[in-house]
């Protein structure tokens, strides 16, 4: 990395976690309004449901967070970092260094096996050593350690889904932002994410942001906010 790609913050990974906040932001695909002013403050060492039905902008939402998307109004906030102003390049590494998010349709490398997925965030922070072994116990944690060697295009569907939960934790990030981390998965396998999610809030404080339909997820989870076409409504 050189002194350019650095992020103002670079430098400054801890694990004492950081307010995220998303403050009145709007985004629109084409004609398409997904956001019409969502707001939402999630505190350190705090977890969240973000619920609603399908089409209710809580994936929108969720790239939002996680600087993927930039919203046309409003703001993304990360502890004092504004997000949603960084040039895209500072957005990825912002990403990379503090947040683990997972997807709604999975994004593993079909080519690299489940371990080496696990262990691609630390590698890139340059936590070659650490990055092995955190994925292994990773992976399992999630009880799918049996299957770490074999390709993320040749495994279940739940087993790669288990493997994107462990990929987005295992390099210890501030915020976790998962989108439906169990749709196919079992009761024991559910159960089993949203403990591994929940531990990890509670031992490094990060912020936990969880999107699912499910309410015994949603029991894992401190708090609930409803989302209805765009928009937030705290307390659902
Ligand atoms: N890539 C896209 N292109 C166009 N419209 C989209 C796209 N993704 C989502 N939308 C639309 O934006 C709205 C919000 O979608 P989304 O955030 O995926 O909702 P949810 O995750 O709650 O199901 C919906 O009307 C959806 O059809
Ligand atoms: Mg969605």
């Amino acid at each position: 990395m050189t002194a350019t790609d650095r992020l103002p913050v670079s430098g400054r990974h801890t694990t004492s976690g950081a307010q995220v906040r998303a403050r009145e932001v709007s985004f629109s695909y084409a004609d398409t309004p997904a956001l019409r002013s969502a707001h939402l403050a999630v505190a350190p060492g705090e977890s969240l449901a973000l619920m609603g039905p399908s089409g209710s902008g809580k994936s929108t939402l969720l790239h939002c967070l996680a600087g993927i998307l930039a919203p046309e109004a409003g703001e993304v906030w990360l502890g004092d970092v504004r997000v949603d102003e960084l040039s895209e390049r500072h957005r990825s590494r912002l990403r990379l260094e503090r947040m683990g998010v997972v997807f709604q349709h999975g994004d593993l490398v079909p080519e690299l096996t489940l371990a080496e997925n696990v262990a691609l965030p630390a590698q890139l922070l340059g936590r070659r050593s650490a990055a092995r072994t955190g994925a292994m116990e990773m992976l399992a944690a999630l009880g799918v350690d049996a299957v770490a060697h074999r390709r993320a295009g040749e495994v279940s569907g739940g087993q790669a889904q288990r493997a994107a939960v462990a990929r987005a934790l295992a390099h210890r990030p501030d915020v976790v932002l998962a989108d439906e981390p169990t749709g196919s998965l079992d009761t024991a396998n559910g159960d089993a994410v949203m403990q591994a999610l929940t531990a990890q809030v509670a031992e490094l404080g990060s912020v936990l942001i969880v999107v699912t339909h499910d309410h015994r997820v949603a029991s894992h989870l401190d708090r609930h906010v409803s989302m209805v076409d765009g928009r937030t409504t705290e307390g659902a």
